[in-house]
């Protein structure tokens, strides 16, 4: 176990914050972690790649980090894979070591940034996969009593970027491990946008070729957090009523859209923030992505005021334009 005390947060988090934590203890088993809170500097946050939230200012408690890194198959027949995975393991390296073992499920949820650990709680996707699809089990540790608890799929109650952990427990559980099932047989899904036509091109639905398609679409859209600092999407994609949906269509036929549950619309942000006029364009240190315009992104020392400015304008412009009210993917901290 590392245990840092007033330690510089700026290479943990995606938008290169320049923040401090009080403490910062990475932890790399249960029995570490469980000795860390006996005496313990409250608030505390758990965090994972920090790909996903953006600090507005110096975090005065301990940050605690899973740095357990193992994976384990538990079970494996001529069917499916059973894999228990540390939450400390990078997403895109568990990725890559499914698509050099011939493991299918994971694929299309190539070199999205963060940890395993985080992937279980923000539910990630792309091109029409979810994590939640191949998750079987969440293993946790609850902060409060030091139990130890399983939740089931279904218990983690997975939607769109949500779960369990992010509303009701917020807060209140450290993922261990998480245990994936995944498929022997090959199971392309290639449904989303481009992706058939880019699989094609590199000679076929082949698991290589599916996880290279999706690492040079994503390459070619979204801004390296190395470079430029981001977090991905920072808004998510409003669903609306049908009836919604069909006034903006009236005005505007183009407007893209996907089926959500019991009849709801869901429409791209991006759309709905590049017809605001804000794609590529700044305010202060802050700016939308001229490529995709549902990543705000750090030109060079912006602070996290300067980015939730930039996103509150945004969201204002949208609301006063199209009538909709975006919700952030990006926790403010
Ligand atoms: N669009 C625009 N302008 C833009 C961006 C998008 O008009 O600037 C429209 C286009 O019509 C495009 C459609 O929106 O066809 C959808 O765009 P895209 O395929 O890029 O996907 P998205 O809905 O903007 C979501 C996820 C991404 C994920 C992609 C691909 C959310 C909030 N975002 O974006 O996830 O990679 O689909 O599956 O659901 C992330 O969560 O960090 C992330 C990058």
């Amino acid at each position: 176990m590392i245990i840092r005390e007033n330690c510089s947060l700026a290479d943990r988090n995606t938008f290169g914050m320049n923040v401090k934590a009080d403490c910062l203890a990475d932890w790399s088993s249960v029995e570490e972690l469980r000795s860390i809170l006996t005496d313990i500097k409250e608030p505390v946050l758990v965090m994972g790649g920090g790909s996903n939230l953006l600090f507005m200012s110096d975090f005065k408690g301990t940050v605690l980090h899973s740095s357990i890194s193992t994976i384990d198959v538990l079970s494996d027949d001529s069917d499916r894979v059973r894999v228990q995975v540390g939450a400390g393991v990078v997403w895109d390296d568990f990725v890559a070591w499914c698509s050099v073992n011939g493991y299918w499920g994971v694929e299309n949820l190539s070199l999205i940034p963060g940890e395993v650990g985080a992937c279980a709680v923000q539910n990630i996707g792309a091109y029409g996969v979810e994590a939640k699809d191949v998750i079987e089990t969440v293993q946790t540790f609850c902060l409060a009593d030091g139990t130890m608890r399983d939740f089931s799929a279904g218990e983690c109650r997975y939607g769109y970027r949500q779960s369990i952990f992010k509303n009701e427990l917020k807060g209140k559980y450290a993922v261990t491990y998480v245990i994936f099932s995944l498929s022997r047989k090959p199971q392309p899904r290639l449904g989303y946008g481009a992706l058939e036509q880019e699989v094609n091109a590199l000679g076929g639905p082949t698991l290589t070729n599916i996880r290279q398609a999706v690492i040079s679409i994503r390459e070619s859209k979204l801004p390296d957090p190395k470079v430029l600092g981001n977090a991905g999407s920072f808004f998510m994609n409003p669903v609306i009523t049908a009836p919604e949906f069909d006034k903006i269509k009236s005005s505007y036929p183009d407007v893209p859209s996907y089926p959500a549950a019991d009849g709801m619309v869901k429409v791209p942000a991006g759309w709905l923030i590049e017809k605001c006029g804000w794609k590529g364009r700044s305010l202060g240190p802050a700016a939308v992505y001229d490529k995709q315009a549902l990543v705000l992104v750090n030109k060079g020392g912006a602070t996290g005021q300067d980015i939730k400015k930039l996103a509150d304008t945004i969201i204002g412009d949208v609301k006063e334009r199209f009538g909709i009210t975006l919700s952030t993917e990006v926790n403010y901290i």
